[in-house]
């Protein structure tokens, strides 16, 4: 087996530091997308190999595939990047990865999983910040109480790129989401709040439609699960308000004068802005019984902590650490997994 990766998506903000930390780490990917011109300079200043291909062209994806174990999937919105990717990863018997946090693609990869398993084929979608640390944090909460029914887990994070923001304005007219009785139900936006310590005093919190209301289902079998994000009270009336706006929201004139906003804005934080940035994160688990685990994660700043958890899993893929199917980061490499990244350091709080 090839022991290379494609790192599609590379001349994205993402992928271009995942480039960067990937040849510090000894790594040798080859970058992919499809701006052959930005590709090209990215890839002669970090002495690696490119090849620009769109997604629409499967004879050029696949023949990409060949050459390698695994794809680390960096181009996003993935709700229009992933399936082709993951067809021709099927096609072609390669590891896909990606760093999704949109819970239809997590939905839609863990529709093929006796498909994937059937040819070898281990597909993980989520393995930047949205899911590593909060999935590891589920699957340990999970493991200190193991009767546990609800599920509730929340993260605090810094300054958006502009991959992220265009991917929320894409998809912030559609509401909440929670998960019920095991099942994906529809809640409207800022349905809950709550005030959350992530270590520093409480914070107002509010539930998002985020990633592990899919994956953390998976991972620890919870029914019941809330995901919050941590945010100032005008960004959580602005949510408020778009339970009645949401229609306007959908609009393409709306979006593309969104998307223009942030297409003049920085590309994401700056390097010094990561350097001193963290993310933080908190999970809490129920039982039937009253009894609760509490557990904290103090985490790099959010595509510092991308880079790391991304790079840290395709070494283990291109060592053989392998499960095929439809997979969740603490499900194939432990709870434990986010210990191993630098900068991250968990505490159980007692219930
Ligand atoms: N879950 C997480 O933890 C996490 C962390 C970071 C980022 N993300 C997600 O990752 C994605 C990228 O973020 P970013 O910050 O790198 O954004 P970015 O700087 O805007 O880069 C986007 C990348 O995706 C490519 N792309 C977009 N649509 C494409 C398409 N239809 N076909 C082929 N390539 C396409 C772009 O290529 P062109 O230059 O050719 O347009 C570019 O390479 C976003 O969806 C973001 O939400 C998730």
């Amino acid at each position: 087996m090839s022991d290379r990766f494609l790192l599609y998506g590379a001349n994205g903000y993402t992928g271009s530091l995942i480039a960067h930390y990937g040849v510090q780490r000894g790594l040798q990917p080859i970058l992919a997308g499809r701006n052959s011109q930005q590709l090209g300079t990215l890839a002669a200043s970090l002495g690696l190999e490119y090849k620009a291909f769109s997604l629409e062209d499967t004879a050029a994806v696949d023949a990409a595939l060949l050459d390698v174990a695994a794809v680390l999937h960096c181009a996003g919105p993935f709700s229009r990047t992933s399936k082709p990717m993951v067809e021709a990863c099927l096609r072609t018997q390669t590891h896909y990865l990606d760093i999704t946090g949109e819970v239809s693609v997590f939905e839609a990869i863990a529709a093929l999983d006796a498909e994937a398993k059937s040819l070898g084929v281990m597909l993980l979608p989520g393995v930047g910040f949205d899911v590593v640390p909060s999935d590891c944090l589920a699957a340990h909460l999970k493991a200190q109480l193991p009767t546990a029914t609800q599920l509730s887990l929340a993260f605090q994070a810094g300054q958006m790129s502009r991959g992220t923001a265009t991917t929320m304005v894409e998809n912030q007219h559609r509401g909440g989401l929670i998960r019920r009785g095991g099942v994906l139900t529809p809640v409207e936006a800022a349905w809950r709040t709550r005030a959350i310590d992530f270590g520093e005093g409480e914070v107002l919190a509010t539930t998002i439609p985020w990633g592990d209301v899919s994956t953390a289902f998976y991972s620890t079998g919870i029914p019941d699960i809330e995901v919050y994000m941590a945010v100032e009270s005008k960004t959580y009336w602005a949510m408020v308000a778009s339970r009645y706006l949401g229609w306007l929201l959908g609009l393409d004139v709306i979006q593309d004068f969104q998307k223009r906003l942030i297409i003049a804005g920085a590309p994401g934080p700056t390097e010094a802005q990561r350097a001193q940035g963290k993310s933080r994160f908190w999970g809490e688990v129920l039982d039937p019984s009253g009894n609760r685990r509490v557990s904290l994660l103090q985490c790099p700043e959010g595509y510092t902590l991308t880079a790391r958890t991304a790079l840290a899993i395709i070494e283990k893929v291109l060592a053989g650490q392998v499960s095929p199917g439809f997979q969740t980061p603490s499900r194939v490499y432990g709870a434990d997994l986010i210990l191993e990244i630098e900068g991250v350091m968990r505490s159980d709080i007692s219930g």
